[in-house]
């Protein structure tokens, strides 16, 4: 890829998992590591591009030139992209955000024997959609690739999230036999409203360099 393809280019990344509270010291989260979504932005720095990497909680350095808004929740997750995403030429969900989060969270350790009714039954409650949200209101000019992590029917459920989020691409990955969450490697599927693209196994950076470049060619 031509190292300017992404010059004057906004774009937004999510990446890592969101955290979501129960009390003062549990949480309720996910396996992402962040990997996919930090090559992401790497990939799309190197490119030329500004990129705004709203992460949740990981243990990765931010990639050079990066700038990195760090968040826990999907409600935060929400309102940093929300911030960027007007001035995003293209904007990247890697992002595996908790779908659920904890009613009532209590602002205190809940303590077992005291506690344990509360402790047993976690009422959980639906979290904004960040993707939907932000693409339901995405400008012509703007382009929008979401990811789905699917242990079945990948396929078909990729097709589904395009059209139910109004992205442009979804990158759907397997979940499971050592792909997706945590690994260093992947092997997924660009799906588009006409076409499937499957992107053998390769690392997570040589991912993100292919979609980079797919994303570059259709802002060129
Ligand atoms: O971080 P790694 O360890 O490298 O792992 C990478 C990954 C598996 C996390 C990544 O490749 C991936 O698949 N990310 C999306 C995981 C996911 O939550 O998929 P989903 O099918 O539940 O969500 C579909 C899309 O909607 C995603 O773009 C997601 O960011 C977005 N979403 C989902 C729920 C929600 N409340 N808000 C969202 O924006």
């Amino acid at each position: 890829m031509p190292a300017g393809a992404l010059a004057g280019r906004t774009v937004l990344v999510t990446a890592g998992p969101t955290v979501e509270p129960i009390d003062a010291v549990r949480y309720i989260s996910n396996y992402s590591s962040g990997k996919m979504g930090y090559a992401i932005a790497e990939a799309a720095a190197a490119a030329g591009a500004r990129v705004v990497l709203v992460s949740g909680p990981v243990a990765l350095a931010a990639p050079a030139g990066v700038e990195v808004v760090p968040v826990k929740t999907a409600r935060d997750m929400l309102a940093a992209a929300s911030d960027v995403f007007p001035a995003a030429d293209a904007a990247i969900f890697a992002a595996a955000v908790a779908d659920l989060r904890p009613a009532n969270p209590a602002d205190r350790k809940l303590k077992k024997g005291r506690d344990d009714a509360a402790l047993a039954n976690v009422p959980l409650t639906e979290n904004p959609d960040i993707l939907a949200t932000l693409a339901a209101g995405k400008r012509a000019d703007q382009y929008v690739v979401g990811f789905a992590a699917e242990t079945n029917d990948v396929l078909m459920n990729a097709h589904a999230k395009l059209v139910k989020k109004n992205a442009d691409m979804i990158v759907a990955n397997q979940v499971g036999d050592g792909l997706a969450f945590g690994t260093d490697d992947d092997e997924v599927w660009l799906v588009t409203a006409d076409d499937e693209v499957l992107l053998p196994l390769m690392s997570k950076r040589a991912v993100a360099g292919r979609l980079v470049e797919v994303v570059a060619a259709h802002l060129a």
